[in-house]
């Protein structure tokens, strides 16, 4: 009879990616995806702690287990990721979570094929009085590369292949808690990475993304100064074949004119960028570590411009840091006045533990949420403003996925959601779609015969 596992994913890409990885290992073990309606016998929390919002999601959820195991007591449940990475956290789970089997921090996924067989062994020998065999790993193993060039991948997101250039962070944002949890930048090998890129594109992959906290930073750590990001992208646009290469995040104090060119020059790299701001005042800036001027972001912007006239550019911007006045905000609003990005990811600023922001006299939340509003308010009606001037053109569209009642979506070049009439079919193909109408941040149009 088969055995299933589930795996709740959150946060960001790389944790998308990542659970890619786990579920890689656990099909190793003989488990496969629970289907809709089945129990699971494995359930993994592959958690984030970026703010405080997907942390107490995550451990709301893993609560909701606790009735799970009165169920079925050899349930295994697993928790890893960035959660349980920070000082303190995986042994509060310990305290509080007592039915969780299994906690394992950013940097141990592998050891989850061991660690559920050794559960598996305790539940089936376990007599009264037993101890549980439980595990709490946060190690950070030095070979940690040439253990994750081994780890085995079920890839969940055709046509799209997430690949891993750089791991880590070594920017300390002074908000950010990544960089404690993910450790220091440590950066693949150029061949590996180019060999998973030719895999996937045998395997019929159209869309490569490359991820890393900073892709801009890659081969910084390599010896030799010969590898950079500019360098790799170069090497994969030289591959033959009809497919989309995207790539997130790139800090504004990194991207370099060189991988702008790569991108101009390339007719496989997207026209399409996301470049955090984070804030609009030198002030701010300065105070979260960002090591940019709002005149370098603005700067770097038009160089882009001036390169692909038509690329999309989508951003992070946090308000409600602790030394953001109200004339600072404003000056967040002036930049997304100027800069017109195509979308937004707006955050609340959110106190991290050991962090140095974390430290400062605080904003009150009212405040915090206003800003918020506003910004969102101003962001949405330049994103509507652009969508109207995607209707009536045509566009290529890799088609990605199916979407609701008879509809499929996929992505123009410059990273527009695009939905149209279309089925199963049209997933992993390029086809021309011709824009009819828009709404907020997507676009609605049907196929053109070809
Ligand atoms: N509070 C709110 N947002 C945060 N981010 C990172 N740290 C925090 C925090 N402490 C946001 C940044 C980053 C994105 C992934 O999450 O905008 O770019
Ligand atoms: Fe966090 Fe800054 Fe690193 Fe991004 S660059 S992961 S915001 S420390």
């Amino acid at each position: 009879m088969s055995e299933y596992y589930k795996i709740n994913t959150y946060g960001c890409q790389m944790n998308v990616h990542e659970s890619e990885k786990i579920a890689g290992v656990l099909e190793e073990l003989g488990f496969e995806e629970c289907p809709e309606g089945e129990a699971p016998a494995v359930i993994v929390f592959n958690t984030c702690c970026v703010r405080d919002t997907a942390e107490r999601r995550a451990l709301g959820n893993i609560g909701v287990t606790k009735a799970e195991k009165k169920r079925n007591p050899s349930v295994i449940i697993a928790v890893v990721g960035c959660m349980p990475q920070q000082e303190g956290v995986a042994e509060a789970i310990k305290e509080k979570y007592p039915y969780v089997d299994i906690v394992l921090g950013t940097r141990n996924i592998d050891k989850l094929k061991d660690e559920i067989q050794k559960v598996r062994a305790s539940y089936a020998r376990k007599r009264k009085n037993d101890k549980r065999y439980r595990v709490f790993d946060r190690s950070m193993p030095e070979d940690y590369l040439a253990i994750d060039e081994a780890s085995p991948m079920t890839r969940t997101s055709y046509p799209n292949a997430w690949i891993n250039i750089i791991y880590g962070c070594n920017n300390f944002c002074t908000y950010c808690i990544v960089p404690y949890v993910r450790g220091r930048e440590l950066s693949r090998d150029p061949s590996s990475v180019l060999d998973e890129v030719k895999r996937c594109l045998d395997e019929g992959y159209k869309e490569i993304t490359l991820l890393g906290q900073n892709v801009n930073s890659y081969g910084n750590d390599i010896a030799g100064g010969e590898v950079n990001f500019a360098k790799l992208l170069h090497e994969i646009d030289k591959l033959d074949g009809k497919f989309r290469v995207r790539f997130m995040t790139s800090h504004p104090k990194d991207l370099t004119y060189e991988v702008m060119d790569e991108m101009a020059a390339s007719s496989k790299i997207c026209s399409n960028l996301h470049l955090p701001i984070q804030a609009g005042s030198d002030k701010v800036l300065s105070d979260m570590n960002r090591r940019y001027t709002r005149e370098r972001y603005l700067g770097l912007i038009a160089a882009l411009r001036e390169r692909m006239p038509k690329i999309g550019i989508t951003t992070d911007i946090m308000v409600g840091f602790p030394t953001e006045t109200e004339d600072d905000f404003e000056q967040t609003l002036d930049m997304v006045k100027q800069v017109r990005f195509s979308n937004a990811f707006t955050f609340i600023y959110s106190p991290r533990r050991g962090t140095p922001a974390a430290a400062m006299p605080q904003i009150p939340y009212s405040v915090k949420q206003k800003r918020i509003e506003r910004l969102i308010n101003l962001q949405n009606s330049i994103t509507k403003e652009l969508s109207l001037g995607y209707v009536g053109s045509t566009y290529e569209v890799l088609c990605e996925d199916l979407a609701k009642e008879g509809m499929a979506c996929g992505r123009t070049d410059d990273g527009r959601l695009v939905n149209f009439a279309g089925g199963a079919e049209d997933v992993g193909k390029f086809l021309n779609v011709k824009i009819d109408s828009s709404k907020s941040a997507s676009l609605f149009g049907h196929k053109e015969e070809i």
